[in-house]
Parts: C-alpha cells; structure tokens; sequence
C-alpha cells in the first residue's frame, strides 16, 4: 500500500498559506512554489540509496556517504506542475524532465491528455511526478497510467494541496505510488475546485487571469 504523507512541518505550512493568499502576486507564487518544491523534495527522496565512499579530508581519509546515483526523472503535469521543477533541479541537478500535458474538461471536469514527452530510459528512473493540485484525482491518475504505459516503475507523486476526493482516487488507482502532500484541504466545491485551496495553479502561476 503506498505511503500517503502530509507535510507538518511549519515552513512548508506557511509558504502555502501565503500562496493561498488572492492577493499574492504571480511573482510571489511563483518563488514560493519553487521554495515549497524544495523542501518537499528534500523529504520525499529521503530513501535514496546511498554508497559508502572514500575521501580525504584536511584531517585524514574517511569513509563517507554520498548518493548512489540513481537516475531521477522529473514529471511535471502541465501547466502548473511546471511551477516545481526549478525547486526540484536544485536539489537534483542531472535529473531528467519528461512532460504531460493534461487539462480538465470545464464541463465534465474529466482529463484531457495533449502531449507526453518522457526521457528514453523512463523504465529505468526514480520518477517524480509533481503538480500542485489534486482535486479530483483524474489528472493525475491519467498521467500515472500514462507514465507506466511507457514503462515507468518506481513512482512518487507530490502536490501541494490535496481533496479527500483526489487522495482516495489516486491511492486506490495506484497504490504502488506513494503521495507527498503539502497541505490537505477539506472538500471540492460544485466546479470540482478545491475548497479553501488556491484557486486555479495554473493562472496564479502564470498570472492568466
Ligand atoms: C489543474 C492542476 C491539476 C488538475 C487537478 O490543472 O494543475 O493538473 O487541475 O485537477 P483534478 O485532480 O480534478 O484532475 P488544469 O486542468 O487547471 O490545467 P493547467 O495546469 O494547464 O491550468
Ligand atoms: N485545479 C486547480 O488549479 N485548482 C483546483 O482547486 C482544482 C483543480
């Protein structure tokens, strides 16, 4: 079953609780998704493989930690998981970027894949999938069933804010895929939007509206 986790963790509580702010400018919420995306990031790859090295240091030679080097491969769902990426290469620099490009029927509020692009060796990568929102779960459910028609494997979803509605489909969709959660809200409203949430990522990230 995989590990849902909700981040306590005060910082990150404040940074959403500003980009939830309407009065936060499109400048604003961009930085703090960059900041947010770190920090979670920093978590969610908590159990990288690790090898046991030899250096020198000014003192003497010593056995050290550092990462194993497991290929990483970024996904972001487009547009808003955009608004990730940046934070997440600064802590995985050679990370790959694959994209998925997924919007939501206004009507039906069904997803709508229009593009995927994945590095080659996607079946081979530690897989992050990152977008902000997951209200009713179809987006990302799509995108997951997406990345593994293509091979993908080892995957870890991370959001910022989070329904019920959308955690409850994702997991049972998925189970093998563990869910990092910034923030967990309390309902959908009529349009499928989260409540209180931030309204939609996409437009306060690119100032569409
Ligand atoms: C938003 C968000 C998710 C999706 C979540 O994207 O970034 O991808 O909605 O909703 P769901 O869980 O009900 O599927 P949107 O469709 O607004 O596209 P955009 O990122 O291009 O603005
Ligand atoms: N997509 C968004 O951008 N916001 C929501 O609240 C729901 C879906």
């Amino acid at each position: 079953m995989a590990k849902i986790y909700v981040f306590d963790h005060p910082l990150i509580q404040h940074k959403v609780s500003l980009m939830r702010d309407k009065n936060t400018t499109t400048k604003e919420f961009r930085e703090l998704a960059k900041e947010v995306a770190v920090l979670m990031g920093f978590e969610a790859t908590r159990d990288l493989p690790l090898k046991e090295v030899e250096i020198e240091t000014p003192i003497c030679k010593a056995k050290v930690n550092m990462l194993a080097g497991e290929d990483i491969a970024i996904v972001p769902i487009l547009r808003a998981g955009l608004g990730f990426v940046d934070g997440m290469l600064t802590l995985y620099p050679n990370a790959k970027v694959g994209h998925i490009g997924m919007y939501r029927d206004p009507e039906t509020h069904e997803p709508v894949e229009y593009y995927c692009k994945l590095p080659n060796d996607i079946d081979k990568r530690r897989i992050f999938v990152v977008d902000p929102m997951l209200a009713t779960g179809g987006s990302a459910v799509d995108a997951l069933d997406a990345i593994k028609k293509r091979g993908g494997k080892h995957i870890t979803f991370m959001c910022l804010i989070a329904a019920p509605e959308g955690i409850k489909a994702l997991s049972e969709a998925h189970p093998d895929v563990d869910i990092y959660i910034a923030a967990k809200d309390e309902h959908l409203n009529e349009d499928a939007y989260i409540v209180p949430g931030l309204g939609d990522a996409g437009d306060r990230l690119y100032g569409t509206k």
